[in-house]
């Protein structure tokens, strides 16, 4: 397939790029603004290999450029977005902007030019559900300024399929980790303190559960919607394991053999979520199926980040800084 890949340069975008190029052999331009999150290094193994246009989703010459590019390509597959909740909280603004106002100007383009859409999109649309999975058929209950412009969002997608019959996918992934995730997320966030000797701040009482899904796996799952998806439905893809952040860092703290009295509770987050859970059945009847578990995707993760000093190293040591001394109130160390 030929494909414009927006927000490709970020965390699961790049995963998805390599996956499309490596193993399908797809042609793929990349447009991304190149956010805080968003780094060519991402990308570094595929630079001769794809299409890179720098500019934003909301800007509709941008999105000109990055179609010329792209040439007639099959399918604009949109992974662009502000995705951290705490962020959201500090500052809702960018996130309308992005989210909302970017996916409107990329729904736009793809009618104009007749193009299949897939919005990529987040178990948070849904909310909190105390038992039992959310299925495609749950109410939309966003709670954060994050999750309410993604439900935004996918609400538009869904007005194009009906409205003007444009070919729309939506999939709802939970929570992603894995290589190249920024460090203000969880998963990444511990293990660089870990290996920092910094602290590690377990927001409230830790026992909020998420449902784990190694990147690789949403990367394929994004995939087979866009190849075997049905216009105008929406897919959710889950992990096949679910945890308590408390024990999320209890395993980091064993494998990076940090010290347990690192471990510090701090203020809550407000709004926070208790649980997130998705069921993935109608993905899995369309033949997708997560292939790695929570322990081994975990182990993968910390080799990674122990491995890839070059990738985090200016990131801790740049605007992430500023952020984790605004946000948590104190320096990380080295
Ligand atoms: P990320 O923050 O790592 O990357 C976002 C990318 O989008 C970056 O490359 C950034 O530069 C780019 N970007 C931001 N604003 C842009 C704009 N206005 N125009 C063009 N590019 C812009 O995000 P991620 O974790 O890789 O998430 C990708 C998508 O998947 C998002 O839509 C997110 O909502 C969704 N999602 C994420 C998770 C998760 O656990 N991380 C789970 C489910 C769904
Ligand atoms: O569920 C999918 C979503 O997962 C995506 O749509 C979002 O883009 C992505 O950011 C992620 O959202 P979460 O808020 O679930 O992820 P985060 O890594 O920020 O936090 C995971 C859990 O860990 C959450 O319960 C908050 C908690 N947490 C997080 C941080 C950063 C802490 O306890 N301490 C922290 O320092």
């Amino acid at each position: 397939m030929r494909l414009l890949v927006c927000g490709g340069a970020g965390f699961i975008g790049s995963n998805f790029v390599r996956i499309r190029v490596r193993d399908h052999g797809d042609e793929v331009t990349v447009l991304d603004k190149l956010t805080y999150a968003g780094r060519r290094e991402n990308l570094h193994d595929l630079e001769s290999e794809i299409g890179f246009v720098l500019g934003a989703i909301e800007d509709p010459a941008a999105v000109a450029r990055a179609l010329a590019d792209a040439g007639c390509c099959d399918a604009i597959v949109n992974f662009a977005a502000e995705t951290h909740v705490d962020r959201s909280i500090s500052g809702p603004a960018a996130f309308l902007v992005t989210n909302m106002q970017g996916t409107h100007v990329l729904l736009e383009a793809a009618r104009e030019h007749g193009l299949r859409y897939l919005q990529v999109s987040t178990d948070e649309v849904y909310g909190s559900i105390e038992e039992g999975s959310f299925s495609e058929r749950s109410p939309l209950q966003p709670s954060s300024p994050y999750s309410a412009t993604k439900t935004g969002a996918d609400l538009l997608v869904s007005s194009y399929f009906h409205t003007y019959g444009l070919a729309t996918l939506i999939c709802r992934g939970s929570n992603n980790y894995g290589p190249y995730q920024y460090p203000e997320k969880l998963i990444p966030l511990m293990i660089l303190n870990a290996l920092a000797g910094d602290h590690l701040p377990v927001y409230g009482d830790g026992r909020q559960v998420r449902n784990w899904l190694f990147v690789e796996d949403f990367a394929r799952g994004i995939g087979h919607v866009l190849e075997h998806g049905q216009p105008g439905e929406v897919y959710n893809c889950g992990g096949p394991d679910e945890c308590e952040n408390i024990e999320v860092v209890r395993r980091i703290v064993e494998l990076t053999g940090a010290d347990p009295a690192q471990v510090e509770f701090v203020t809550d987050r407000p709004g926070h979520d208790r649980r997130y859970s998705l069921s993935s059945q109608k993905l899995q009847a369309l033949g997708w199926e997560a292939r790695c578990r929570f322990d081994d995707g975990l182990e993968r993760t910390v080799t990674w980040y122990r491995e890839n000093a070059w990738w985090w190293e200016p990131i801790r040591s740049g605007e992430y800084r500023d952020y984790y001394e605004r946000h948590y109130g104190r320096a990380l160390k080295a």
